[in-house]
């Protein structure tokens, strides 16, 4: 059955296949109810998940990669709720900024600029960014995108030539009031004019160029915040947003002369002047969704993840200039906090920049991932040191998570190498079986983890959902040692249901944490899902139910075979002076009867 007067989206084309294969539409009216059905659903389920676009003057660092690795966990986390999430991460490659780069590395900028873009690529590729589109400004789509976005704005008188006189900073590529910037001594001992924020240099200019009409969105930016109190999270940062607003907001100016900056996308109609790179730069949160033509179904569903030194850009000029060519607001700005190293700012000149290239290769890419995630508290910036990494993955990764795996797939415990059978009368619910109150206590907390854990991923405080699942590990693994299952007989037919019922429970922990923690660390759940024979269809947060024999239902994976791959699930790592960290005593199964 066809129906060529429609264009399908990639949403509604999942769904079209789906009445293809199990509906047979008999007319026009039902296939209509349908249809309507059909938009609503793509409409809902459409997630459009963006990370900042990249500069391309120096090679990544551990802060890109953390930016990189929040908008891969939520979009992750979508997919698993079956949304149809589209990712996109990419590179910023015009401006002063980077043609002073390219210009000090004796590279003509397109050249440079590839060659750093794909250093950014190659990083997240490796490290599992599985980015739906990969961005570049210095694509012909993008500028196409840029010039129709800035026509917009001119038709509608929202641009107009004046002259700006002020302080800019090229290393933020951003203008300041006078209050912004202060006075520091540059390496030299020199007395220098910095931005008050960044720390970077600031400079006095003077130019005619065209200004945004930024003063007069200043009531309809205000009204967005009050209206929608989670537009920026956490809230300490909308709060700052709605300060802001409440202090001067003058017009922006939104273009350079071309004789200063000649790296850049031209103002349609004056190659005199270069269009600023921060308007050219957040445009690309539109072409990758096919601006100007066929942006609608993504654009409404948009959320972004930034830094916290970008806010203002992000939710000032970018939500002023989307009222102004009249788009929908991006659903959530997304804040994260900053790495520093040994407590101190990551910078070149310190010599601390930590290289993500080579410490996920240290620690794996699923370790330096957890790390972020389990350690990165959007709200404050936190510290990065060698032995809190180590120290955190042989904790929770190779002792806890690895050796809750170990224990209940270990030959001598479960020798048919199986997900045993459940067995009721071990573990009755009404508490008078051989399980105790504190096992209750712990079906209790993994049955209510995943609706803890949606809370905290919705909100990306990834730190605090990794700290529920690390909490419920904790929990089942002194279920395990309470219980001491090595002691018990398994030619006893009682022992043995009950030893089968423990190893049971366990396994069923293991496939709620696997599950959840796909987004975080997609190898090792793989890996441990795979070890429980775990089929990829029964993944996703529909598969979540717990221990379904407890509650009464059959549990699908009784009697299963477990999967053959039963290498370590995460190997403990050395401390950087050479000593293998000692792995917490466990009492192992000694023998069994
Ligand atoms: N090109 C602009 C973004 C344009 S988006 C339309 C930019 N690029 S950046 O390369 O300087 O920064 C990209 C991201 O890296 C930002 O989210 C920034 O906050 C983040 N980080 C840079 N240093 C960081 C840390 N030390 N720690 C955590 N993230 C940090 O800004």
């Amino acid at each position: 059955m066809k129906f060529p007067f429609l264009t399908l989206t990639r949403g509604c084309e999942k769904f079209y296949r789906f009445q293809q294969r199990g509906v047979l539409l008999a007319d026009q009216r039902l296939w209509s109810s349908a249809l309507k059905h059909s938009s609503q659903l793509c409409k809902d389920k459409s997630f459009y998940i963006t990370t900042p676009i990249f500069y391309v003057n120096a090679s990544p660092h551990l802060g890109h990669l953390y930016s990189a690795v929040i908008g891969d966990c939520l979009h992750r986390w979508k997919l698993m709720q079956g949304f149809d999430s589209r990712f996109a991460t990419g590179t910023d490659e015009h401006g002063l900024k980077i043609q002073q780069a390219a210009e000090a590395a004796g590279k003509d900028p397109l050249t440079f600029c590839t060659e750093v873009s794909e250093r950014f690529r190659n990083l997240f590729s490796s490290c599992n960014i599985s980015f739906t589109d990969y961005i570049r400004t210095t694509e012909q789509r993008h500028r196409r995108a840029v010039e129709h976005f800035w026509s917009v704005l001119w038709n509608k008188g929202l641009i107009y030539k004046g002259n700006y006189e002020g302080w800019y900073s090229t290393q933020d590529e951003s203008f300041l009031m006078p209050s912004q910037v202060g006075e520091a001594l540059d390496p030299s001992g020199k007395e220098v004019k910095v931005s008050l924020e960044s720390g970077h240099k600031v400079e006095w200019m003077k130019e005619e160029n065209y200004m945004f009409r930024l003063s007069v969105f200043r009531s309809r930016l205000l009204d967005w915040l009050v209206k929608n109190p989670g537009a920026v999270q956490p809230e300490r940062f909308q709060q700052a947003v709605v300060q802001w607003l409440q202090e001067d907001l003058p017009d922006l100016s939104v273009s350079r002369q071309r004789s200063r900056l000649q790296w850049g996308v031209p103002v349609p109609g004056d190659p005199e002047q270069t269009i600023y790179v921060w308007l050219d730069a957040l445009v690309n949160y539109l072409t990758v969704v096919g601006y100007p033509e066929i942006h609608e179904q993504w654009w409404s569903a948009s959320h972004h993840v930034i830094g916290k030194d970008i806010l203002k850009f992000h939710a000032i000029y970018w939500p002023a200039f989307l009222l102004g060519v009249g788009l929908p607001l991006p659903k959530v700005i997304h804040v994260h906090s900053h790495w520093t190293v040994e407590g101190r700012k990551m910078s070149k000149s310190l010599g601390n920049v930590v290289d993500p290239v080579e410490h996920s290769q240290m620690f794996t890419n699923d370790g330096m991932r957890y790390f972020l995630l389990r350690q990165g508290v959007p709200d404050s910036d936190c510290d990065y040191t060698h032995d809190k990494v180590i120290k955190l993955l042989n904790t929770e990764l190779a002792d806890s998570l690895g050796g809750l795996l170990n224990r209940c797939t270990a030959p001598a415990l479960n020798p048919a190498q199986v997900y045993p059978a459940f067995c009721s009368q071990a573990f009755p619910r009404d508490q008078r079986g051989r399980a105790v109150a504190e096992d209750y206590q712990m079906v209790a907390a993994v049955r209510s983890l995943p609706t803890v854990v949606e809370k905290h991923y919705e909100t990306i405080q990834v730190y605090k959902a990794l700290e529920a699942i690390s909490a419920c590990v904790r929990q089942t693994n002194k279920f395990i040692q309470r219980h001491a299952p090595w002691k018990l007989d398994r030619r006893d037919s009682k022992d043995r249901r009950w030893l089968d019922a423990i190893i049971h429970v366990s396994l069923e922990c293991l496939r709620i944490y696997g599950t959840l923690l796909q987004p975080v660390v997609p190898e090792i759940s793989n890996r441990l899902l795979t070890r429980l024979g775990v089929q990829p269809h029964e993944r996703s947060w529909k598969n979540l139910d717990f221990l379904q024999r407890y509650h009464g239902t059959d549990c699908p994976f009784e009697g299963r075979l477990l999967g053959l791959d039963s290498r370590l699930l995460f190997s403990r790592l050395e401390g950087q002076n050479g000593d293998k960290q000692k792995p917490k005593k466990s009492k192992k199964p000694a023998c069994l009867k």
